[in-house]
């Protein structure tokens, strides 16, 4: 068995992905709004690469089924619905609606998933689905790809925390002797022992969390840090991020 993290979406190859497993996080805040969106009654989530892309999707869509969510600097698209804060896409805003959705990390990591057998889109908000599927594609198929989203092409603190959670978790009895892992993966193991199920305190200490904070979506790192309280499996595939029954624990 086999376990790959990846920091960013930067040094992946298509042969690093192809055919594989590949979860994606963005906990701060892409793949949790998107869980979010989903739980809440969204139809679809559209990741596009670029403000553009995502206005030409939309356009080929029935406008109102339609919302255009995004961000660029954390803040709302001018023009766009919707930004990327989880609290706005509660049930009121979205149920129903397939929401096409732009974003400066996630969205491309997501794209950069494109060849994968299956793409998971993890966050601690949808965490205990998020390892059951992991898990399930380990023990079928051998092996796992953890694909962070980073921050501007750099390693983010939040996400490679996230990725420890999850690889943390996915060994089985007998540890590293039975899985064999990157060195990504040994490094984000490291963070999930400082931090253990901290969520809150890896994102405070993450410059991106920070950053938020400074921004006035200091609310946003709470949700976003709240273990299995959007309890939903989104899986992208085709173009679009559906949600599928988040599978019982145990
Ligand atoms: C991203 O995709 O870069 C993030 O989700 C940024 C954000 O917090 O809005």
């Amino acid at each position: 068995m086999k376990v790959d993290v990846f920091f960013t979406p930067a040094g992946v190859n298509p042969a690093d992905v192809q055919g594989r497993s590949v979860a994606v996080l963005d906990v701060l805040r892409a793949t949790t709004t998107i869980a979010v969106a989903l739980h809440n009654g969204a139809k679809a989530v559209l990741p596009a690469g670029s403000t553009e892309e995502a206005l030409r999707i939309a356009q080929n869509l029935e406008r109102d089924d339609v919302l255009l969510a995004g961000e660029r600097r954390s803040v709302r698209i001018p023009g766009f619905a919707l930004g990327n804060s989880p609290l706005e896409f509660g049930p009121e805003a979205v149920q129903g609606k397939t929401i096409v959705l732009t974003t400066t990390n996630g969205t491309p990591a997501l794209i950069a998933a494109h060849g994968a057998r299956e793409v998971i889109v993890g966050a601690a908000v949808n965490f205990a689905a998020t390892v059951q599927r992991c898990r399930a594609a380990l023990e079928q198929h051998g092996d796992l790809v953890v694909l962070c989203a980073g921050r501007e092409r750099q390693f983010a603190l939040e996400d490679a925390f996230a990725a420890g959670r999850v690889v943390k978790v996915l060994l089985p009895q007998g540890g590293l002797r039975r899985v064999e892992v990157n060195d990504g993966a040994l490094a984000c193991l490291e963070l999930a022992r400082h931090y253990g199920e901290r969520w809150l305190r890896a994102f405070k200490a993450s410059a991106h969390g920070r950053s938020l904070a400074e921004l006035g979506f200091r609310a946003d790192l709470e949700v976003c840090a709240a273990e299995n309280t959007y309890p939903v499996l989104p899986l992208y595939a085709d173009r679009r991020i559906t949600a599928h029954r988040a599978p019982i624990e145990g």
